[in-house]
Order: C-alpha cells, then sequence, then structure tokens
C-alpha cells in the first residue's frame, strides 16, 4: 500500500498543510518542536483511530478550534482509497471512506496498515507490561481488527467488576470502623472483654451477593479467554520471525526467546487446539483461587491485563541484563518481524514509520533495515540533521523541510 497524499487541517500545529508523497521514502527534516512527529501521528491515527501520544481528541486540534482534519489518499492493490477523519473539540469523531460517512471504526480500523519505530519503542523491553501489552494489542487489531471490539469490551467487562470489588472493599472497611467506633464507646463504658461479641467484625464476609459477581466472573472469562486467545495466535506467528530477525542481525552470535506470559496459564494442549472453552474454564478456576486476594485489594487480580510478554537473550533476561545495543537489536528485530507479519496476512506491505530512531541505531542495523525495506515498504522517517544518514538512503529519498508547521521541499 502506498500513502500518496495527506491534507491536514487545524491538526496540532498545522494549519492547512498538503503533502504529496512521491518516492517510496520520505525524510521529515526539522528542529524541535516543528512538526515532524505531528506528521506521522496524523498518518498512526488514520491506521489505528489512536495516538500514543493522547488519548483526547482536543490535544490534536489546533490551539483549540471546534475542530480538525486529516485527508488522505492511498494506493491499494485494489485502487485508490479516500480516507478522512474529523476530529471534534467537543463531540464525536467522524470517518469517511471513498467520501461514504462510516458509522463503524472497524470498517477504518483495516484500510491503512502501519508499522511504528520511535525511541519509544525501545522501552518495549526496558520499561513495565503495560507498554508491551500495548504494543502487542495494536498489532492485533492491525491484523484482526475485530479483535478492536474485543478489548474494548473486556476492558468495560473488567471495569465494572473493578468498581463492583471496590465497593464491597469500601462497605466493608466502613463496617468495620463503624464497629471499631462502637465497640471503642462502649468499651470506654464497661470495659469488660466480653462486650466485644456483640459487634462482631464482618470483614470476612463479602457484602456485596454471591451471584452478582459470579454474572461478572462469567463474562470477564468469556471476554478474557478471546483476548488471550487472540494475543497468543499472533505472538505465535511472531515469535519465529523475531527470532530469525535477531539471529540475522546479531550474526547468528544471540538467540532470541520470546514468551507470552499470560496471567491465566494455559497448558500447551489447550493452546494447541485452539480450546476457547478450556481457556474460559482455566480463567473461571484461577478466579477461584484468587478470590480471597480480589476481596481484599479490592480489584481484580486475573486476566489478560496483566499479561506480559518476556525476552530473553541467551537464556538472560533481556530486560534486566541486556546491553543497550541488544536491546536495540531486539526492538528491531521485532519490527521487522512485525512488516513482515502484517505483509503475509495482509497481503500488501504495510508504511513504515521511524520517528526520530534511525539515528539511534550504528550502520549495521540501519543497513539492516534498508536491505529489509528496500523500495516495498513506503517509509516516512523523521530526523533533526540529515548527517547520521546513510548516503544511499538520501539519494533514494524525497527529502521535505518541516518548520513551524510547514512543509516545503528541502
Ligand atoms: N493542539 C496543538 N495546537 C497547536 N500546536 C500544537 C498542538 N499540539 C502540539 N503542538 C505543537 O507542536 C509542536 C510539537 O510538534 P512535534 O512533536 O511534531 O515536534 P517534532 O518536530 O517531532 O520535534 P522533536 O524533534 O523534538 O521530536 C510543539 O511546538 C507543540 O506546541
Ligand atoms: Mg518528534
Amino acid at each position: 500500500m502506498y500513502l500518496k497524499t495527506l491534507h491536514l487541517r487545524q491538526f496540532r500545529n498545522y494549519c492547512d498543510q498538503k503533502v504529496v508523497f512521491d518516492a517510496p521514502k520520505t525524510i521529515l527534516v526539522g528542529n524541535n518542536a516543528q512538526g515532524k512527529s505531528n506528521l506521522l501521528e496524523a498518518v498512526e491515527l488514520l491506521s489505528t483511530l489512536k495516538s500514543h501520544r493522547t488519548a483526547r481528541d482536543r490535544d490534536l486540534i489546533l490551539d483549540s478550534n471546534p475542530s480538525g482534519q486529516i485527508d488522505a489518499s492511498l494506493e491499494r492493490q485494489t485502487g485508490s482509497i479516500d480516507l478522512a477523519l474529523t476530529l471534534r473539540f467537543q463531540g464525536r469523531r467522524a470517518l469517511k471512506l471513498n467520501g461514504e460517512p462510516l458509522r463503524r471504526h472497524l470498517d477504518f480500523l483495516s484500510v491503512l496498515n502501519v508499522v511504528q519505530f520511535s525511541c519509544l519503542d525501545l522501552d518495549l523491553v526496558r520499561g513495565g507490561p503495560e507498554g508491551r501489552r500495548n504494543w502487542i494489542d495494536r498489532l492485533v487489531i492491525q491484523l484482526e481488527p475485530i479483535y478492536a471490539h474485543i478489548l474494548q469490551q473486556y476492558n468495560q467487562i473488567l471495569r465494572q467488576r473493578n468498581a463492583l470489588l471496590k465497593r464491597s472493599k469500601e462497605i466493608r472497611k466502613g463496617e468495620f470502623s463503624e464497629n471499631l467506633d462502637k465497640m471503642r464507646s462502649r468499651d470506654a463504658q464497661k470495659p469488660e472483654p466480653e462486650n466485644r461479641e456483640e459487634f462482631p467484625i464482618r470483614n470476612s464476609q463479602f457484602p456485596i451477593p454471591h451471584s452478582e459477581l459470579a454474572l461478572w466472573d462469567a463474562q470477564l472469562a468469556t471476554a478474557g479467554a478471546r483476548v488471550i486467545r487472540r494475543r497468543d495466535r499472533i505472538l505465535e506467528r511472531l515469535i519465529p520471525l523475531a527470532r530469525n530477525w535477531h539471529g540475522s542481525i546479531s550474526g547468528s552470535t544471540e538467540v532470541l526467546e520470546v514468551k507470552y506470559t499470560a496471567n491465566v496459564e494455559v497448558e500447551q494442549e489447550l493452546r494447541a487446539k485452539d480450546n476457547l472453552e478450556g481457556v474460559r474454564q482455566a480463567f473461571l478456576d484461577k478466579i477461584q483461587q484468587r478470590a480471597i486476594a480480589e476481596q481484599v485489594q479490592g480489584t481484580t487480580l486475573v486476566g489478560p491485563h496483566r499479561d506480559d510478554i518476556s525476552f530473553t537473550i541467551n537464556s538472560t533476561p533481556a530486560r534486566q541484563y541486556g546491553s543497550q545495543g541488544q536491546q536495540r537489536t531486539l526492538v528491531l528485530a521485532l519490527k521487522l518481524a512485525e512488516l513482515q507479519l502484517i505483509e503475509e496476512v495482509v497481503g500488501e506491505p504495510p508504511l513504515l514509520l521511524l520517528d526520530d530512531v534511525l539515528a539511534e541505531l550504528d550502520l549495521n542495523r540501519q543497513n539492516q533495515l534498508l536491505e529489509t525495506i528496500e523500495e516495498r515498504f513506503q517509509t516516512l522517517i523523521t530526523t533533526t540533521h540529515l548527517g547520521a544518514f546513510d548516503a544511499q538512503w538520501l539519494r533514494q529519498s524525497q527529502i521535505l523541510s518541516v518548520e513551524a508547521g510547514q512543509i516545503k521541499q528541502f
């Protein structure tokens, strides 16, 4: 797929800017805070309907105008597609595909595929599990847009179940202190120890009816099993690709292991059979085991919102012990695997967005990336200076300068 044009109006620091992409690689060069990442963010929004920098649409609109607009035309094997996204300071977004308004976000999500690689991705290895969950979720959504809906459903059930557990904890806490107060005032008058029996502290009981919680357990397990299964399936396909790339970048001196460490562990046999009911049952069993801890903590402790993905290099955990170079190799291998997997599944090469990351890679890794991308993957690259680039990159690229929300030929 190939992004031909992008038109930004009242978006971030762009007032009204059209860009025509006329080479497979575009380098956006400019000083800090000029709008380079903003442009990539617009492409990200068209692809995923999400920005990794903000969850609020009002942040995306130029100086609090009532609305902002991103339009693009895209060339796919099936023909040209026009995409339009209207963001509103207040109110809902509007989406259009080939000029036709779309009601379902799902229909928009499968049109433009991108792989992003920024400095933030280096945190994939170093950072906490949430970053890794978001990363795999973004990838699954690109490959199976219905997953956006599944994930939303799971999160909604999780929020409601958490609210119930929290309320129950607060009621118990309230009862506990109320009883304690009564006990203290009675104790002050009649300090005989047997008085305590009159005000039993019921903190071991669950004040919300069991049947109500069981209802949420069942829903959580059903939605959660779907999340686990889809993460598992995509990782199964991604991991061998990442291992291959990692071997080739490290000159076969290092062996990468990637493991989906699901909070609800499912036996290999069930996973291999893609047994959704089995996963659901394992989920419910674990909820039973953790019931008391959940009541004490007042929150849901079981489920894919506590999943992680672990990386080891030559049997050593990359997170704690990997050198910076090793961590970079790992992230680059993951990104190349993403490109390859999306191309395999979608049948067309996705776009690659490289935000300020190329200068972070040494020449060997830059070349590895260059060889993989060739002319096949349209790539948008941001940088503050062209000095870090291989001469070959520069010759093959369209170079645009970005200054205070204005884009010009370099
Ligand atoms: N909603 C908005 N309205 C107006 N300006 C905005 C808005 N959101 C961000 N900006 C401006 O955009 C600029 C940041 O743009 P961007 O993140 O694209 O910078 P950059 O060129 O990628 O810089 P760097 O090299 O530091 O990464 C800042 O000056 C910021 O004030
Ligand atoms: Mg930037």
